[in-house]
């Protein structure tokens, strides 16, 4: 486990934040041209198994497609234009399999931010499958490759956590909060964690103080504000995690 945080100040969200199609190679690449070297992204299941990118339950929001992805196999999934609905530049932008973006981020230096994000009911074995995944495709690169920056998994769900955690024991884990639940320190030391992973607005200076002094790291997400951004590197945040990876660029957090 990791004692020291390798990880950058910034991460973009989804890839590219708002400036391309979310949780897509388009994103990455576009995150990667303005210098970053973190990103975020959502990785689910496909019907037939296959771990791949995608944020909500349904293709419905970020697609031409319409339907649970769940129920879809990837052939299907594949073939859905998941870039037109950003920007006309976009189109034809696939959503990716965890297996192509493993090797975008190798190809582009980004170190990776593995969200779990299980469709309803699929915790368990998007948390071993994802898991599992992630650790085999980002050792093929091999650890010099990473830079000492392992991917980090992390979710809101601690059913899926915990089954990754499972599958893949030696990679690290954040578990996410929207609001930090009065238990957290149970669930973090329960399934191993070495950060804590929460929406910025509902942190302060002082949980922020007790996070850490628990030995935890954190990222705040979605922070999309530069002086809050500072704000919260100076209570103590480790990275944080934006959309507007124009305005809060790769080196704007350092000291
Ligand atoms: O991992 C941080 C953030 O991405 C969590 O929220 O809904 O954007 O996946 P969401
Ligand atoms: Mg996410």
């Amino acid at each position: 486990m990791i004692k020291s945080w390798p990880y950058p100040r910034v991460a973009a969200h989804r890839g590219g934040g708002t400036l391309a199609p979310e949780n897509t190679l388009a994103g990455l690449r576009t995150g990667a041209s303005l210098g970053h070297k973190f990103v975020e992204f959502d990785a689910k299941l496909s019907a037939d198994n296959v771990a791949f990118l995608l944020h909500d339950d349904t293709v419905n929001r970020t697609s031409n497609g319409h339907g649970a992805a769940a129920s879809m196999h990837y052939a299907e999934l594949a073939a859905l234009d998941a870039g037109s609905w950003r920007d006309a530049r976009f189109a034809g932008e696939p959503m990716p399999t965890l297996a192509q973006v493993a090797a975008c981020c190798r190809e582009l230096g980004l170190a990776a931010n593995v969200e779990i994000k299980p469709c309803a009911g699929r915790d368990v074995e998007t948390g071993r499958i994802v898991g599992a995944e992630t650790a085999r495709l980002w050792m093929q690169a091999g650890k010099e490759a990473q830079a000492g920056m392992p991917p980090l998994l992390s979710s809101f769900s601690y059913a899926a956590l915990e089954a990754a955690r499972l599958s893949a024991p030696d990679l690290p884990r954040g578990l996410l909060f929207e609001r930090v639940p009065a238990d957290w320190r149970e669930q973090t030391v329960a399934l191993d964690c070495v950060s804590l992973h929460a929406s910025h607005r509902h942190l302060d200076e002082a949980l922020v103080e007790r996070i850490k002094s628990a030995g935890l790291f954190i990222l705040a997400y979605t922070v999309n504000d530069l002086d809050r951004a500072r704000q919260l590197v100076s209570w103590g945040v480790d990275t944080v995690c934006t959309d507007r990876i124009d305005l809060i660029g790769p080196r704007a957090l350092d000291a």
